[in-house]
């Protein structure tokens, strides 16, 4: 049997409901459709799958008969994030190292000076409203750039960031249209993005000379690009090109930038209107940390911490839709899946199905139980599952707990007059508005 179809207007099929309201289409189809079902953007069919064993199906379970979908590769070329097969499987064995425990301890020092120095610019803020959003994607950016290329001057990473910024809009922009115009064409849109590439590939290019440079003269840098520039695949001996290490660098840039830069704020709204949770998670903070600056095995130890945190993955997940096309025939819950299809899988609305969890779009990190993460561990997939899982899942948790950890202990957060979120859905899961916060001094 085959899937569930949507009815849709001919030629365009639902793509004028997708463009106008993704997520209510999206959830409508589901709640209409069930699980698993069909619809048609332009000439393009897609098949939603919201179930969590059909999702641990694609992602885990026949993973190997599952690939990417979405078309990076203009960007990020055969960086880990777009390869395939036994190319993937190689840069998947030299990168993965560099995010290992160890090497994340060594990155904890810079992570917490570049948090100090973001949050000096707030110092004298007292009671007052404070623009939030901006600055943690700032933050973020700053964040993973540092680790992946070493220290910089402070504002060297600027024209990277607009620059990045601009693909992410122009990416999500092209998935939503009908026909995409050709990249070749001179539209000023494209034009635009072939000057944002220049401008990365520019400083990228740049970044691989100066750390290849470094290592021939004997001080090799603690960074990423350094860690993989040297590494060796065990199985083979073989490391990697210059430009497999741009195309890495790009991967790695594109994943981590506005994924961590757009949960924080999320986090930080969920704490500014939830204050019983907020003062709850300070006291935790108190007792383990004290107005000292974290350590990472602090940070990582923190019961609740922990669960907001995931509590916020769960409601505003940054990559919150993705899709992977199957290679073979396969079986999905008893509907045929032709070879070809493409599958539509959105850890936001199996995060709020309202079959797996109660009180679905409620934002209680109580729910967090043991029992609970057992009984959804495959309803629950922020980072994704199965091999492809995000290879930095532990950096951003890091980062993300130590920024949470300096703004609690500096401020007791609250809604500006006429607080309002609303979240935009492009690659990532942003805010429509800037946020903004009262911030209130808790120490002088
Ligand atoms: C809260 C922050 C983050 C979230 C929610 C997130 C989520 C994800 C998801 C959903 C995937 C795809 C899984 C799939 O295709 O099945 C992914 C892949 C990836 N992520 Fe993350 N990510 C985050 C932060 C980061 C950071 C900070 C980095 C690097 C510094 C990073 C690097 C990557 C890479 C390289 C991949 C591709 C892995 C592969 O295909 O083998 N991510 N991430």
């Amino acid at each position: 049997m085959n899937p569930v179809s949507a009815p849709g207007l001919p030629w365009i099929g639902n793509l004028h409901q997708y463009r106008f309201d993704k997520i209510g289409f999206l959830k409508n189809l589901r709640e209409r459709h069930g699980d698993l079902v069909q619809f048609r953007l332009g000439p393009h069919a897609l098949i939603l799958v919201t179930h969590p064993e059909d999702v641990h199906r694609v992602e885990m379970k026949n993973a190997r008969n599952y690939v990417k979908a979405s078309n990076f590769r203009a960007v990020v070329g055969d960086g880990i994030f777009m390869s395939e097969g036994e190319k993937w499987k190689k840069q998947r064995r030299l990168i993965a190292p560099t995010f290992h425990h160890g090497n994340l301890l060594k990155m904890v020092d810079d992570m917490n000076r570049k948090i100090g120095m973001a949050l000096e610019a707030f110092r004298a803020v007292d009671h007052l409203p404070v623009e939030l959003s901006e600055s943690m994607k700032r933050l973020a950016f700053d964040i993973v750039c540092e680790a992946l290329f070493g220290s910089r001057p402070a504002d060297d990473f600027t024209a990277l960031r607009q620059a990045m910024v601009y693909i992410n809009r122009y990416l999500t922009g092209r998935f939503g249209a009908l026909l995409p115009v050709p990249m070749s064409f001179p539209t000023p849109s494209n034009i635009r993005f072939h000057r944002a590439l220049s401008t990365i590939d520019r400083t990228v290019w740049d970044l691989i000379g100066q750390k290849s440079s470094e290592s021939a003269s004997g001080t090799p840098g603690e960074d990423l690009l350094t860690k993989m520039m040297l590494a060796r695949d065990p199985a083979t001996g073989e490391g990697m090109d210059s430009s497999q290490l741009r195309d890495e660098a790009v991967s790695m840039m594109l994943a981590g930038f506005e994924t961590t830069g757009h949960l924080i704020p999320w986090i930080l709204h969920e704490l500014a209107v939830h204050p019983a949770h907020q003062e709850r998670l300070v006291t935790e903070i108190d007792r383990r940390v004290g107005q000292r600056i974290p350590g990472a095995e602090e940070a990582m130890d923190m019961p609740f911490l922990d669960a907001v945190v995931d509590e916020a993955l769960r409601l505003h997940p940054p990559v919150w839709a993705w899709t992977k096309r199957a290679i073979e025939e396969d079986e999905i819950n008893g509907r045929r899946i032709r070879p070809g299809s493409i599958l539509y899988l959105s850890p936001y609305l199996t995060h709020r199905h309202p079959r797996f969890w109660e009180r679905p779009d409620e934002f209680d990190p109580d729910r967090w139980t043991p029992e609970l993460r057992e009984k959804n561990k495959l309803a629950f997939f922020p980072f994704g599952m199965g091999p492809r899982t995000c290879v930095g899942r532990h950096f951003a948790l890091l980062e993300v707990k130590l920024i949470l950890i300096r703004v609690l202990q500096a401020w007791k957060l609250g809604p500006a007059p006429g607080h309002r979120t609303e979240s935009d859905y492009q690659i990532t899961l942003g805010m429509k508005r800037p946020l903004v916060l009262r911030l209130v001094r808790r120490v002088g």
